[in-house]
């Protein structure tokens, strides 16, 4: 099937970082800041952030008190975890599912192995039903066994340890790039306050959006396509702040500049209501060592402060991320939409982040599929599998779905790399191999990790 592997140049439309040709170089040259920092982070960089993110968003509310410096979305997460979860009192991770994969590892870390469990998504988001019937059962086994406070961390006066979390990408989503509704994210909130659960939410391609209409002149995205679950519990029902509530929040904002400055910088925030932010802040790490990341949160916010980065959003990385899903969306449109494959939510007028998740026609493994292109073409996918939560049992298995990056891969290539996929998709259908060759999923053989460094 198709030429050697080795005659064909690398394409890769698995691995989720951004193009090296659009990295802020120029901008980040700038700054020393050898010292530690306070414990919640550079304060030029939070003043900096509460303009940015009142402007974009435009909640009522960002100030610097709310926001506390990380070392991105990653690191963040995991800090989070260890302030506010404790492995026996706080009953399940819910996350959303298809979900960014990297996360699971944190929730493992923080003693969660057997307490991840998969929500689904419906055409405006997550699936609230199946959420809040779950919600129950998980507390009525809780009430059967005792469970009524933590065993191995206590609360402390800068934190809380939450019942539930519940861990999502809500607009932009990786990997479906899926947006959630109005309604469903104030669903989502009423529900986290009735289950004192903490929506955590990485909040970090909302600035990365453009016109679905390829036709039409890209206008600059300026401001926010929706409210960030942390902007809904600041305003819904009386806020976050509501007589009789503890303060903390039920919803945590995880920002970064990954994907709107360089990955490499490790710099990001959260945003939360003020005992939120400052819980975060008084991790052991950051307590002994200051906010991660000092060096280039001063650097960024210098460019922050000149308008630069804010700039560089609009003018440079917005057209360039829609010219590359305009370029890869034409493709699949010609190559694999006609062979059976599917879209999600198709008829937006916005959209953003870095993948197109395509469902498969149901003879067709994605396993199976991912393996060929990667030893017969020389092309790279995201199988479904891989964003399957581990240990789950319920229905939300990804066998027939892929995910496609168009972010990192040279721009010249992306058509290519489609083509070679519908290439193989319609061999694969007419010699009837399509699901014959069904594998284990590499993610899920504990302890390898073989494709890792594609991504
Ligand atoms: C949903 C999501 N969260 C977090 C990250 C990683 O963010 P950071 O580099 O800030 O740790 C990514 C990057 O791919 C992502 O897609």
């Amino acid at each position: 099937m198709g030429a050697p592997k080795d005659e064909k140049p690398l394409i890769n439309l698995l691995r989720g970082w951004p193009h090296p040709s659009l990295l802020p170089v120029e901008l980040v040259k700038r700054e020393p800041a050898l010292l530690y920092a306070p414990d919640d982070g550079d304060l030029k960089l939070r003043e900096e952030l509460a303009k940015w993110l009142t402007d974009f968003y435009q909640p009522s509310n960002v100030a610097i008190n709310r926001i506390c410096i990380t070392g991105g979305a990653s690191q963040s997460l995991g800090c989070i975890l260890q302030v506010f979860t404790e492995p026996v009192y706080t009953r399940n991770i819910w996350i959303v599912a298809p979900a960014y994969f990297l996360a699971f590892r944190m929730f493992q870390d923080n003693g969660f192995h057997d307490k991840m469990r998969a929500v689904p998504e419906d055409d405006e988001g997550i699936d609230i039903d199946f959420l809040r019937r779950e919600l129950r059962k998980s507390e009525e086994r809780a009430e059967r066994e005792g469970n009524n406070e933590p065993v191995h961390k206590r609360a402390r006066p800068w934190s809380k340890i939450y019942r539930h979390i519940l861990y999502a990408v809500p607009t932009f989503s990786n990997p479906t790039s899926k947006t959630w509704t109005m309604r469903r994210r104030e669903e989502v909130v009423r529900l986290a306050r009735e289950f004192d659960a903490l929506v955590i939410t990485d909040d970090v391609y909302d600035m990365l959006q453009w016109s679905t209409d390829r036709t039409a002149k890209q206008a600059q995205l300026d401001k926010a396509l929706m409210p960030r679950l942390v902007d809904i519990d600041s305003n819904l029902d009386g806020g976050a702040l509501r007589d009789g509530a503890d303060g903390f929040g039920n919803a945590v904002s995880n920002g970064s500049f990954s994907k709107i400055a360089g990955p490499g910088l490790r710099t990001g925030w959260v945003e939360g209501t003020e005992k939120m932010a400052w819980g975060c802040s008084q991790v052991g790490t950051s307590r002994s060592g200051g906010a991660p990341s000092q060096f280039t949160a001063a650097a960024v916010a210098e460019i922050l402060a000149t308008g630069e980065l804010q700039s560089y959003v609009l003018d440079v990385l917005q057209p360039s991320y829609a010219a590359r899903y305009h370029t890869m969306m034409t493709a699949v449109e010609e190559h694999l939409l006609p062979l059976g494959l599917t879209l999600v939510q198709s008829d937006r007028e916005v959209i953003g982040g870095y993948f197109i998740w395509l469902t498969l026609p149901s003879h067709i493994d994605a396993a199976v599929l991912a393996e060929t292109a990667r030893t017969e073409e020389n092309l790279l996918i995201g199988e479904g599998a891989l964003f399957q939560v581990p240990g789950d049992t319920s229905d939300a298995v990804f066998a027939h779905s892929i995910r496609l990056c168009f972010a990192w891969e040279d721009v010249d290539k992306l058509l290519p790399g489609v083509e070679r996929l519908g290439r193989l998709i319609q061999s694969l259908i007419k010699d009837g191999t399509a699901g014959k060759m069904r594998q284990q999923s590499e993610h899920d053989q504990e302890g390898k990790d073989p494709i890792s460094r594609y991504w």
